[in-house]
């Protein structure tokens, strides 16, 4: 090895970068390329192992070939790296262009179930008159359900409610929300005024006004001189509030166990106007609550003194009072979820 022989190498090395380097395509090839020539195990390095068999005095003049060697070779990197960076740069920020004035994708907008939305109304129009929201549980024990609404085991009313029984014995699916009428009294002092929305199940023929999941809005006023009078005002208020001035409404006795006297309250069906649909039963009336005086047994379970103080409490349907606002025949819409029914409550 000599001085000449050292020299061709590492000037042949920088000719061979140089060509390398014209033929990296991209940046991370200049960088394979930088470690194969430059690195501390490079090409180079190699080349300069052969320095520590010439004498003394031409081992300077090496070194400096060699530095300038390395310095052109690392200018040229440089410089191609700034070259092909640039260019793969434009590439991406070509590709990942975001179009700001395409039209954009639409958003589904959802709704309230109308039977939600209805018991809110409900409850909103009830709010104005002094009720206050209440919940009671979807299972109840037959005690609350039945026994404490004067509804003994074995009486013959127990046949108005057809009744989903769970697998704790003595536990059902409450037939109706008036259960929650107990709770309230037994929870809250007089004077009451509470509404109690929430599911209910019954094992019924299911058709065009008969299901065997429903809701119920349970209405539950106590006080010392509550009347007949005042169920009747706040119910026709009630329905000329929810359906408009004007609307006809009537009463018809009705009966429940829980309550005496007991009423059906009707609205004139806002479906046919009165001529009789099958929404009404072709009737011209829609009943949308039961309602009556409080049973003086039931104020006793509820722990209040019947001498003291009378109530009035009622059960509507919020599903006929739905249909009644959208002017729909069948009830069995209410539970089918489709959402080309659903989207149309927006
Ligand atoms: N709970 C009764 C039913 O489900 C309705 C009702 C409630 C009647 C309150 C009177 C008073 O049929």
């Amino acid at each position: 090895m000599d001085l000449a022989q050292l020299t061709r190498d590492l000037e042949s090395l920088a000719v061979e970068a140089a060509a390398a380097l014209a033929g990296a395509p991209d940046v991370a090839g200049i960088d394979a390329l930088e470690l194969d020539v430059l690195g501390k195990k490079g090409r180079l390095t190699g080349v300069l192992r052969g320095i520590g068999a010439l004498p003394a005095e031409d081992r300077p003049k090496v070194g400096a070939v060699a530095n300038h060697v390395r310095a052109q070779i690392e200018g040229a990197i440089a410089q191609r790296r700034s070259v092909l960076g640039s260019a793969e740069l434009d590439a991406r920020l070509r590709a990942e262009t975001i179009d700001v004035t395409a039209p954009g994708r639409p958003i589904r907008r959802g709704s309230l179930h109308p039977s939600i939305e209805s018991m809110a109304e409900i409850a909103r129009i009830f709010g104005q008159f002094g009720f206050q929201t209440y919940e009671s549980p979807e299972i109840e024990d037959d005690l609350t359900n039945f026994q404490m609404l004067n509804i003994p085991p074995d009486h013959p009313a127990r046949d108005l409610w057809d009744t989903l029984y769970v697998d704790i014995p003595g536990y059902l699916l409450r037939t109706h929300t008036s259960p929650g009428q107990i709770h309230v009294m037994r929870t809250v002092k007089p004077p009451i005024r509470a509404l109690l929305p929430g599911r209910c199940f019954r094992y019924e023929a299911i058709d065009a006004s008969h299901g065997s999941e429903f809701f119920q809005v349970e209405g539950l006023m106590v006080d010392e001189g509550t009347t007949m009078g005042d169920l009747r005002g706040l119910l026709v208020e009630f329905a000329h509030a929810m359906f408009g001035a004007g609307k006809r409404t009537r009463f018809r006795p009705g009966y429940y166990p829980f309550t005496e006297p007991s009423v059906a309250f009707d609205v004139e069906c806002l479906v046919c106007g009165g001529a009789g649909c099958p929404a009404c039963g072709r009737t011209g009336w829609m009943t949308i609550l039961g309602a009556g005086m409080v049973h003086p047994v039931v104020l006793r379970h509820g722990g209040l003194d019947p001498e003291r103080y009378q109530g009035f409490a009622f059960g509507m349907g919020p599903e006929r009072i739905s249909m009644l606002r959208h002017r729909i025949t069948d009830l069995r819409l209410f539970l089918e979820n489709d959402l080309r029914f659903l989207g149309q409550f927006r």
